[in-house]
């Protein structure tokens, strides 16, 4: 049974999350993942980060993205001769290996953090890229202000965004992702367009984007939609992604469309989508999130009715005081393997920012909740 919740309960959450975000953002502009869960508190993901300050912007929260925008520049500019030996060491045939890579995440104050973490990922590099391009193009910004971050991000992708790293879910550091590479491609593809590369550097990020699309178009298809790693024949829900809000690849075209619907048939359970088939994290629920993500490759294919049944199942996880979770258990793929997680890292991350953002992000997609101007929010400013 369809869940339906009224546009009052919507805004409500929205506005809401909003101004939690807002409250949790570190003052240097970092956004936590999560204020409480034992694994990832005090740290920010670029991953998390870039897609939260994406719904702040497009909620108009302009100055608290902008701020995350910054905290991202900072990071990169902090290990400018990292990624100088990591880019140097590609073009000269030598790759460095992946424990020489920039970090998955950092602590909300910038430093690396002393906890063990599967690092190397790619994707946020490239996502905070395309986040940033989006958030100057949506309220005219200049983009000189991140100018140097993206020349930085640039140089770090053409290097490493084709080798193997591990996935939007910190797994299978042997394979490369099709999601990342979406990932990377918005980036590289954001940067060209973006006015602040030099000619080289853009004609450079255009190549490697390149590139990436046609390995997708030729190892990353199967039977006609997207797969979740190169030479695989699953799908994962972290595709939806790349096609909306990021745009890699066309909703309305062949691929997007059997790409969504092979999330819709092999991932979703009512309005639930799980990350993938064999997940066994916390017994492999469902995570609202991923409902979100796939409700905007709906209403970018043109389908607003089903992406209303998505956002409405994503609103009805919260607790009773408004706070979203990573993940639900209503459907679980390995109820057998949740108990090991609870004892291991405590219940299931919640409030997970990340999630608050994506519920806003499809809430204003579906013009269910209009974007705050500034003289309806209240914003720290820089
Ligand atoms: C997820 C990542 C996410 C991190 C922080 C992990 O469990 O796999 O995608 O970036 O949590 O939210």
């Amino acid at each position: 049974m369809t869940t339906t919740i009224d546009q009052a309960r919507i805004r409500a959450l929205a506005e809401r999350s909003v101004q939690l975000i807002t409250e949790l953002q570190h003052p240097d502009g970092a956004y936590p993942a999560s204020p409480t869960f034992s694994a990832y508190q005090g740290y920010s993901w670029y991953r998390d980060g870039a897609f939260i300050a994406d719904g702040m912007s497009a909620a108009g929260a302009v100055e608290s993205a902008s701020r995350f925008f910054d905290w991202c520049q900072r990071m990169l500019e902090q290990r400018r001769a990292q990624i100088a030996d990591i880019a140097r060491a590609e073009a000269e045939g030598r790759p460095l290996p992946d424990d020489a890579m920039l970090p998955t995440r950092f602590t909300l104050d910038g430093s690396e953090g002393d906890d063990e973490w599967w690092d190397f990922q790619t994707d946020g590099y490239g996502t905070w890229v395309w986040a940033v391009v989006a958030h100057a193009r949506r309220h005219s910004l200049g983009l000189e202000r991140w100018a140097e971050g993206i020349r930085l991000s640039v140089d770090y992708l053409i290097a490493t965004g084709h080798r193997a790293c591990f996935d939007w879910w910190e797994e299978h550091v042997e394979h490369v992702h099709v999601s990342t590479l979406g990932c990377v491609i918005a980036g590289l593809e954001s940067a060209a367009d973006s006015g602040v590369l030099d000619a080289a550097q853009r004609e450079a990020a255009r190549a490697a984007a390149a590139t990436a699309r046609e390995r997708i178009a030729t190892e990353g298809v199967r039977e006609g939609h997207l797969t979740k790693w190169i030479g695989s024949a699953e799908v994962d829900g972290s595709l939806a992604a790349i096609i909306a809000p990021m745009g890699t690849v066309d909703a309305s075209s062949p691929l997007g469309l059997t790409s969504i619907s092979a999330i819709e048939q092999q991932l979703c359970v009512g309005e639930g989508v799980h990350r993938f088939r064999a997940d066994t994290f916390y017994g492999g629920g469902q995570w609202p999130l991923l409902s979100c993500f796939l409700g905007l490759a709906h209403v970018a294919a043109g389908n607003r009715e089903r992406a209303r049944q998505l956002l409405d199942w994503a609103v009805s996880t919260a607790t009773d005081t408004g706070e979203l979770p990573e993940q639900v258990g209503e459907h679980l793929l390995a109820p057998e393997r949740r108990a090991e997680w609870i004892e291991r890292w405590g219940p299931v991350a919640t409030p997970l920012l990340w999630s608050h953002a994506m519920v806003v992000r499809l809430a204003v997609e579906l013009d269910l909740v209009q974007p705050a101007t500034p003289s309806t929010l209240t914003e720290v400013s820089s």
